[in-house]
């Protein structure tokens, strides 16, 4: 399998959660086990080529690939999660949605100092949650190595955004 293999498996909602947004969603592909699998399986390998050495997962979709890709690899999974999850002193930064706010919390006991994080989610939008996370990450003594992404809406610069933070940026599909 390819990446354009896994385009058909993303399903296209209009209008949700608000007017106006394109929601590519990607629970179809879940859905599909091989497809799944070798979404999983690419990304990976993409984090065996930037010599990745823990994965970072975003609360909830980037947990269901990040946790994959983590036991598949059998690196350390550091979860990113939404407020008032984790049951100590946390890291926490708030941040702009493409349709809202939010803030992100992590457990900084999580980060082993100077190791080389890849930044789990399933999609970039705007960057906002991405780039919140990366700063978390570095607050916590981690080096961001790359963000990865499963599907990318270049349109709305998050790539550009996270690009210009000094963060490597891929993802295995593009929704211009
Ligand atoms: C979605 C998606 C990314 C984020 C991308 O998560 O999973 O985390 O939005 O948007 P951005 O690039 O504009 O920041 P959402 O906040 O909807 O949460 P969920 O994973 O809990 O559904
Ligand atoms: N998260 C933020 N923007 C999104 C979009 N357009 N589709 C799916 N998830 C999203």
């Amino acid at each position: 399998m390819t990446p354009e293999d896994l385009k058909p498996l993303v399903r296209t909602i209009p209008d949700f959660p608000k007017p106006g947004i394109l929601f590519r969603d990607v629970t179809t592909l879940m859905g599909d086990g091989e497809g799944f699998a070798a979404a999983v399986g690419m990304m990976a390998d993409k984090v065996r080529a930037c010599e990745g050495q823990a994965i970072a997962g975003i609360e909830a979709r980037g947990f269901i690939f990040g946790a994959a890709i983590a036991a598949k690899l059998a690196m350390p999974f550091i979860p990113v999660r939404k407020p008032g999850k984790l049951p100590v002193p946390v890291l926490a930064i708030d941040y702009a949605l493409e349709y809202g706010t939010d803030t992100l919390e992590v457990d900084p006991g999580a980060v082993a100092d100077g190791s080389r994080i890849v930044l789990i989610d399933d999609l970039l939008a705007t960057g906002g949650t991405a780039l919140a996370a990366c700063e978390l990450l570095r607050r916590a003594g981690g080096i961001v190595a790359e963000a990865l992404f499963l599907v990318d809406l270049p349109d709305l610069g998050g790539a550009e955004r996270l690009r210009s933070a000094g963060v490597a940026v891929e993802a295995l599909l593009d929704y211009p």
